[in-house]
């Protein structure tokens, strides 16, 4: 019944919004940004906070809380009319998990990787000769025991699969500095070619060397306790297209859907997803020269896996349909800073598609018209922009800071605390509402709204015409796309 309600409203509203182009009806940025409302925004995050209690404080890709994302997004578009939207939905392998390790009653501070296996092994601890980047560097005392392994020169998931080839029960891989990794990954799911995966884990480079010598002195019988979850999962994009205005030209913005397993992901990525929500809601109160599309990207935290997938899945065409993407990743963080995408390269040497330029610009423009100071940020490719930038189309977007920590002049510029990260709760179970900054949030949605107004208007500044290198997408690296989750690097060698 509400459904086929909606549809009459939605066709009356296309119909008088047809009838009447160029007029009033026509989408302006003022009106747009006027209504993005603090309590729309805040009532998005009280609903994803519902979403993370399904799967006890989490919304990462593949659970209950996460689908609970997906499906509001979707109802919530296909409850205006004004869109054409689509669920891509695909299988994508999940893995998370801790690790501990302990030898002679001392615990250590031990690192997962990423799609390493469960298990519980005791077993003395044996040095692997080199790096342990060849069958040759595990000799036979390896069988049976736990391999010791120096970082460097070869991907973790290669030493980990050469230690299961040659029989190990475990592996520990000992930084080759001194301190701890700071996170790795085994980058493939598994090695058939290699061996198996055994259960293992990282420790610091310091905490290494002391163990070889303890070694040196005598047997070291270790434990390693790796609780982990390795499986596939379904999960899903969500596309959204304007029905009216030129699908030729299509003005496009995008914000993942997942948070990381640790928590419930309130800034990141809820703050980008839901302020895009919002102007997507708010947009059907007026027509649309250009169309504007909406992707809500699922598994970003594995690697930029949703929008991968769907750009890979485009034609040359319809990437050169593309006139621009927008990101928003992280957009409310409580100590913020207003970051914007170095799309010239000016201040980072990295320059993106003719055009990313121009969209760095509007943004500059759209702080500077407040009253507010803005700083660029590194356009690496370590969001959702990324595979858009591997396929040519023009990007940019806003950032409000993740474990990077403010510095003094910021600190001025913004308030806030210098020394302090831009988000204390990265990545971690304080991800929460009332850690946001509803302040950031609400001015970098604004942002948005003027920038896909802006350009849904009008695109003087952004090349259009020419065709894409259609080559180009296949370009884009898995591996390092898999070794990259939001603005935060997981190391895989
Ligand atoms: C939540 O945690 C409990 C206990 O740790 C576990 O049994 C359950 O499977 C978890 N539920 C989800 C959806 O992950
Ligand atoms: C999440 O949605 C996917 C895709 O529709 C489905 O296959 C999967 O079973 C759902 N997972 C949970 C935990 O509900
Ligand atoms: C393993 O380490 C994690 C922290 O890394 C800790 O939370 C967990 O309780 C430990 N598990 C065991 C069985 O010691
Ligand atoms: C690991 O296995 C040993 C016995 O082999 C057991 O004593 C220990 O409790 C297990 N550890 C965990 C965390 O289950
Ligand atoms: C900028 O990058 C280009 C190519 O990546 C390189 O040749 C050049 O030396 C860099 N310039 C600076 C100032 O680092
Ligand atoms: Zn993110």
């Amino acid at each position: 019944m509400k459904f086929s309600v909606s549809v009459v409203a939605a066709t009356l509203f296309l119909e008088s919004a047809l009838a009447t182009p160029g007029d009033e009806k026509r989408l302006q940025s003022k009106q747009l940004r006027h209504a993005i409302l603090r309590s729309n925004l805040l009532k998005h995050a009280d609903a994803l906070v519902e979403h993370a209690r399904l799967s006890n404080g989490s919304r990462a890709f593949g659970s209950k809380g996460h689908n609970a994302t997906v499906d509001y997004i979707k109802r919530k578009l296909d409850a205006t009319g004004y869109y054409d939207t689509e669920l891509q939905t695909f299988v994508y392998p999940f893995s998370d998990g801790t690790a501990n390790f302990t030898a002679k009653e001392k615990k250590y501070s031990t690192e997962w990787f990423t799609y390493g296996p469960a298990g519980n092994v005791t077993a003395p601890v044996v040095v692997v000769n080199e790096l342990g980047c060849e069958k040759a560097n595990f000799l036979a005392t390896v069988e049976g025991n736990i391999a010791l392994i120096k970082r460097g020169s070869c991907e973790f998931g290669l030493k980990i699969a050469l230690a299961g080839a040659a029989g190990a029960s475990g592996a520990i891989i000992y930084n080759n500095a001194d301190g701890p990794i700071g996170g790795g990954t085994l980058i493939k799911p598994s090695r058939p070619d290699v061996g198996p995966y055994v259960p293992a884990g990282s420790i610091s480079g310091v905490d290494g060397v002391a163990l070889i010598a303890s070694i040196a002195s005598g047997e070291v019988v270790g434990n390693i306790y790796v609780d982990a979850t390795n499986e596939d999962r379904y999960t899903s994009n969500v596309l959204a297209t304007t029905k009216l205005g030129d699908k030729k030209n299509v003005i496009m913005a995008g914000g993942h859907t997942d948070s990381v397993p640790a928590g419930p992901g309130i800034n990141d990525d809820g703050s980008g997803s839901m302020g895009l929500l919002e102007i997507a809601l708010q947009l059907p109160k007026w027509s649309v020269k250009n169309a504007v599309r909406f992707g809500f990207w699922t598994a970003e935290e594995y690697g930029l896996v949703g929008s991968e997938h769907w750009v890979v899945s485009l034609t040359a065409e319809q990437i050169s349909d593309i006139a621009l993407y927008l990101n928003a990743d992280m957009i409310a963080s409580p100590n913020f800073g207003y970051f914007i995408y170095d799309g010239d390269g000016n201040a980072f040497n990295i320059t993106g598609p003719a055009g990313s330029d121009h969209i760095e610009h509007l943004f500059e423009s759209y702080f500077k018209d407040a009253g507010l100071v803005s700083a660029p940020t590194e356009f690496d490719g370590r969001s959702d922009y990324g595979p858009f930038l591997d396929a040519g189309v023009p990007s940019g977007g806003l950032f409000t800071g993740a474990e990077g920590l403010k510095t003094e002049q910021q600190a001025k510029w913004w308030g806030g605390s210098a020394g302090v990260a831009y988000d204390p709760n990265y990545h971690q179970a304080g991800d929460v509402k009332s850690n946001l900054n509803v302040g950031a949030w609400i001015q970098c949605t604004k942002g948005f709204a003027h920038a896909i107004a802006t350009y849904a208007n009008d695109l003087k500044g952004i090349p259009r015409g020419g065709k894409r290198d259609a080559a180009k997408k296949r370009q884009i690296s898995h591996d390092r796309r898999r070794n990259s989750a939001c603005n935060h690097k997981l190391h895989g060698l």
